[in-house]
């Protein structure tokens, strides 16, 4: 594996040792220990946003981002008669971004901040203290979503789901085979499990030797979510990279802005995987999900147009040209626009969230 045994990190030689003292391993398990090993994970050891990071989201590309998601919250909230309380939920927070613009944003709204409890689900403890430190509103950190009481939530997350560990089964006659991670001459390796009799409703879609991907966190996740907003109301906003119907191999390593190979780095790059929002929308029943909705649609829908033209009146230079190109770099298809999609999970009976109507 090219640039691999040169520099071997030290979360590679943990894994080599495992691999070879219990057998393969599944990718589920590869990204769950490159990203959240206690003491060599990627997201427990670092800040990888930002221009000195590995990557930019969303939220750190513009301030327009969660204050126009935040007001759709708001609206949601609104909507469903402004329960009282609640809990405003993000997931993966990273830097705190998001959820400061959310606030800051609806600080206007009557009631809102004073009915709103800020719950955080963030396994990294470098993150936590960075997201204390940015929201200035009291927050409590859970490591899972089960750990939030009962109530109704409002809850964002951005580019969460795709840090989250995926299977791969690739298609061969009747079967799946999954694909699995191995050593050979000191090298990680893929390989195919023996035959499984999964994805049955995948095979009149799929060809032989077509990789799908699986991931059960992300189903669970959406799963616990949907069932909750049914019973207590709420609204669970989700917007990634990724497609309706996974079809592919997308997991991707990324280190200083570039795309690596996977195997090269383990605990010192980002992997991701594609969302597939078919998959969310099957296991957010009983509640509703909305049309999955490009971002750059979504967020004209909610005027970011408007917004953007708004801060510009008191930029000039180098500033505004940077607001301009944030801007075009969340709407435009050629840029985040289409890439990014977003999914509502909302409750029975009640309105979408602005934005996520029938397009
Ligand atoms: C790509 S970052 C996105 C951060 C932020 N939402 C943004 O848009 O800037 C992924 C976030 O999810 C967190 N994360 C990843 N896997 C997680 C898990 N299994 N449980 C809780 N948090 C997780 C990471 O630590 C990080 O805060």
């Amino acid at each position: 594996m090219p640039g691999a045994d040169h520099a071997m990190t030290a979360l590679a030689a943990v894994l080599k040792q495992r691999i070879d003292a219990t057998g393969p391993i599944s990718i589920a398990d590869y990204m769950t220990e490159c990203l959240m090993h206690p003491t060599h994970g990627y997201y427990t050891t670092r800040d990888p946003f930002g221009k000195t990071g590995d990557f930019v989201t969303a939220p750190e590309i513009s301030q327009m981002f969660g204050e126009v998601l935040g007001l759709a919250i708001a609206q949601s909230w609104i909507d469903q008669g402004a329960p009282k309380p609640f809990y405003l939920v993000e997931l993966g927070p990273g830097r705190g971004t998001c959820m400061a613009d959310i606030l800051r944003a609806t600080k206007n709204v009557p009631g809102f901040h004073d009915a709103a409890s800020v719950q955080l689900v963030e396994a990294s403890p470098t993150l936590r203290k960075i997201q204390s430190d940015t929201i200035s509103h009291p927050a409590t950190h859970h490591d899972r979503i089960e750990d939030i009481p009962e109530g109704p939530i409002f809850l964002i997350a951005n580019e969460f789901l795709d840090a989250l560990p995926i299977r791969q089964f690739q298609s061969s006659g009747d079967h799946w085979h999954e694909r699995m991670i191995g050593v050979k001459d000191g090298a990680f390796v893929f390989g195919l499990s023996k035959p499984i009799d999964i994805l049955a409703h995948r095979k009149g879609n799929t060809t032989d030797g077509d990789i799908v991907e699986v991931s059960p966190a992300a189903a669970a996740i959406a799963s616990r979510i949907g069932a909750r907003i049914a019973k207590d109301k709420g609204v669970a906003i989700f917007i990634d990279y990724g497609d309706w119907r996974s079809l592919g191999d997308t997991l991707q390593a990324l280190r200083s802005h570039q795309p690596e190979d996977i195997f090269a780095n383990p605990g010192k790059a980002d992997l991701t995987a594609h969302v597939d929002f078919e998959a969310l929308n099957k296991a957010a029943h009983p509640a509703l999900t909305s049309p999955m909705i490009p971002q750059g649609v979504l967020l004209e829908r909610l005027g970011i147009t408007a917004r953007a033209q708004a801060l510009a009146k008191v930029l000039s230079g180098e500033t505004l040209e940077a607001h301009i190109a944030a801007h075009r770099r969340l709407t435009h298809p050629e840029e985040m626009g289409t890439l990014f999609k977003a999914l509502a999970i909302y409750p029975p009976d009640l309105p979408a969230p602005p934005g996520f109507e029938s397009l």
